[in-house]
């Protein structure tokens, strides 16, 4: 029988299947061949859709728009500070009004909690589009990406996170590989690992897919035989600037080296969600390296600019996926 995710909202991967999870993939490739064919696929005319931003964001507001726009919706942005959201509305308040307007609404902000609760009082799909705790969107961009690049698909392959592995990235990236049967190792310090019990959450899904979870604390054990290694800011949205220096000190042993990448296999290719701190071209990145001399931080220039990087096919395939998951729950 087909799936049918009409109705549905997108918080965390968590509530979904592995086989509602491959749908999407599935969904994703159609629109990729639509969109580079030229194909039109205005499927959803008449319909409107609201992206609530309380961050930043340059790839998954860019995303939603043009998916949006693709599939003939009327899209409206509302960018951090200029609704009344929080300030003189409640979220409460804020998703019953939106509900009532638009058949979908993506938010990105702050603690899960609140897109959870957004989802249950307006009455329409919900999109997450990056909370303190996951960001699901980005998973299946991440997930397809892998498979694009692998001629045997996605198929249990190493899978290893270097840096602050209890962000929003890591946490999300460690659930997509427990439900997808890849082999998620975390390579941080024991700090930053993610909590306990999504720890144990994820290895009892990935018994089940045929993966594994693992942690450790040295970055040669974890890239010996990696098939992507994949890292993240290593201070991210929301968190104090104060940050940086502690963040600097506990993660340089785990920044992605051309020296790492050639302990991983022959193959293996180099992810970043992004934005990226690889250069000092960057109002962040320039005043990190005057404080702190640190003139690339999670990853090395070379390796991000390297024949093994694909973050840019990355950041594409966030529009495709983005697209099937708008409407997967709308159509
Ligand atoms: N990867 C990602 O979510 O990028 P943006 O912050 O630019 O949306
Ligand atoms: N962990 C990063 C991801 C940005 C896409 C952040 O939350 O800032």
């Amino acid at each position: 029988m087909a799936l049918n995710l009409r109705g549905r909202s997108f918080l965390k991967l968590l509530d979904f299947t592995p086989e509602e999870i491959r749908y999407l993939l599935d969904l994703s490739k159609e629109f990729k061949k639509m969109k580079l064919s030229g194909t039109p696929h205005r499927y959803l005319e008449g319909k409107n859709i609201v992206l609530l931003f309380e961050k930043t964001s340059t790839r998954t507001r860019c995303s939603f728009e043009v998916a949006g726009m693709d599939l003939g919706c009327g899209v409206t942005y509302l960018d951090p500070g200029s609704s009344q959201m929080g300030k003189k509305e409640s979220i409460e308040d804020t998703a019953r009004v939106l509900g009532r307007m638009y058949d979908g609404i993506e938010y990105r902000g702050f603690s899960q909690q609140i897109v959870e609760e957004i989802a249950e009082k307006s009455g329409v799909p919900v999109w997450n589009g990056l909370t303190d705790d996951f960001h699901p969107t980005q998973m299946l961009a991440d997930v397809l990406t892998i498979e694009e690049n692998f001629p045997t698909g996605l198929n249990h392959q190493k899978f290893v996170f270097m840096g602050d592995a209890r962000n929003n990235v890591a946490n999300s990236l460690m659930v997509v590989s427990a439900k997808l049967g890849l082999h998620f190792v975390g390579c941080c310090p024991k700090d930053l690992k993610p909590k306990a019990e999504l720890i144990e959450t994820c290895k009892e899904l990935a018994a089940q897919s045929g993966g594994s979870i693992n942690f450790t604390e040295n970055p040669n054990e974890a890239a010996k035989d990696a098939d992507v290694i994949y890292t993240d800011i290593w201070v991210s949205m929301g968190e104090p600037d104060d940050i940086w220096e502690k963040r600097i000190k506990e993660l340089e042993p785990y920044r992605v080296t051309k020296e790492l990448m050639a302990k991983a296999n022959k193959e293996a290719i180099f992810m970043h969600c992004l934005p990226s701190f690889h250069d000092t071209q960057t109002a962040v990145g320039a005043d990190i390296a005057k404080k702190f001399g640190v003139t690339e931080m999670e990853v090395e220039d070379a390796v991000f600019e390297s024949d093994q990087s694909r973050v840019f096919q990355e950041a594409e395939n966030r529009m495709h996926t983005i697209k099937a998951v708008i409407y997967a729950t709308l159509a």
